[in-house]
């Protein structure tokens, strides 16, 4: 491979260590030593070890299953690299936590996917690279460039090899909307809406469906699956309405442990589902598609100063 103009390096957090060493092998080159102690207490110390200085670094941290733990490190190694004097420090955060709370919908509530911007910005980074956000807009809370990749083109090649007949997708989800239409669109398939009201973190309600699923293979499509609350009530709905049968299509899959019991026995034939987050559970065993190669083919065009658009 044809070296970059500046050197890079590539570091990995608690987090997502597999998915980096994937990333970096893709691009031929071998992550970056750092050290992470945890304090008797309680506090994170990092300490890279290698020389950065001016070289073009990448932070990957994926902040599931433990988000509050893994940003305070992904912050710690941010100034660290700062401290020893990176060019750039671009954090790749294949699922980017706290971004539901993206608007104040309530009296006295915070904006949390602003702060999480904010503290990114003021520890140091100067790009972010992360995949199918909860909402687009969150790009305009940062003030730095954020390449926003997709992993709809992967799950569209996976499914237009099923060659399904009679396929729908719906969204689980209004706010699933936008993705689920495009996603369906490329499919060249219809597309459902479940009206969904959510009564407190764990538990939705139905409204609504809008679109006509009997007789029909549904493809469920969002962005996150947490306590699988939202999936199981659609689901459920769809085998009322007479859907043949049911796939699920998700991102991020957080699968919380309530997940376990709420997609158990809802119906959906088969998840779906990229490693953004470590998978590993044996009761939902989801069909997990890698978009490391995808993180790689990015990290190769910010390195090289190239066009990024084919990968959207
Ligand atoms: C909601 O806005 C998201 O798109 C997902 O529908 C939601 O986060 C799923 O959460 P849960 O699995 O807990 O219902």
């Amino acid at each position: 491979m044809e070296q970059p103009d500046h050197p890079f390096a590539l570091f990995s957090g608690s987090s997502c260590e597999e998915f980096a060493k994937r990333v970096a092998k893709d691009l031929g080159v071998d992550l970056g030593r750092s050290l992470r102690e945890t304090f008797p207490d309680g506090e994170i110390g990092v300490q890279i070890q290698e020389n950065i200085r001016g070289k073009d670094v990448f932070v990957f941290q994926t902040l599931a299953k433990n988000p509050n733990g893994y940003l305070m490190e992904l912050l710690i190694m941010v100034d660290a690299c700062k401290r020893a004097s990176a060019r750039t420090i671009t954090a790749v955060i294949p699922y980017f936590a706290y971004a539901r709370q993206d608007r104040k919908d309530k009296p006295r509530v915070a904006i949390t996917a602003r702060l999480v911007a904010d503290l990114l910005e003021r520890a140091g980074v100067t790009r972010v690279l992360t995949m199918d956000l909860h909402t687009e807009q969150i790009q305009g809370f940062f003030d730095i460039p954020l390449d926003h990749l997709c992993a709809r083109s992967l799950f569209v090649k996976t499914f237009q090899k099923l060659s399904m007949k009679n396929a729908i997708v719906v969204s689980p989800d209004l706010g699933s909307n936008r993705m689920a239409r495009k996603f369906a669109q490329e499919l060249d398939v219809d597309l459902a809406i479940v009206d969904k009201r959510r009564m407190s973190a764990q538990n939705v309600r139905l409204n609504a469906i809008i679109g006509d699923v009997k007789g029909k293979e549904v493809v469920l499509f969002d962005d996150i699956c947490s306590t699988g609350a939202t999936l199981s009530l659609a689901a459920n709905a769809c085998r009322d309405l007479g859907a043949k049968s049911i796939f699920a299509v998700v991102t991020h899959g957080l699968f919380t442990t309530a997940s376990e019991k709420n997609l158990k026995d809802c119906g959906i034939d088969r998840f779906y589902t990229t490693d953004t987050v470590f998978q590993n559970n044996e009761i939902i065993k989801p069909i997990v598609i890698s978009v490391a190669p995808l993180f790689a083919k990015a990290i190769n065009c910010v390195v090289r100063a190239e066009s990024m658009s084919s990968l959207f």
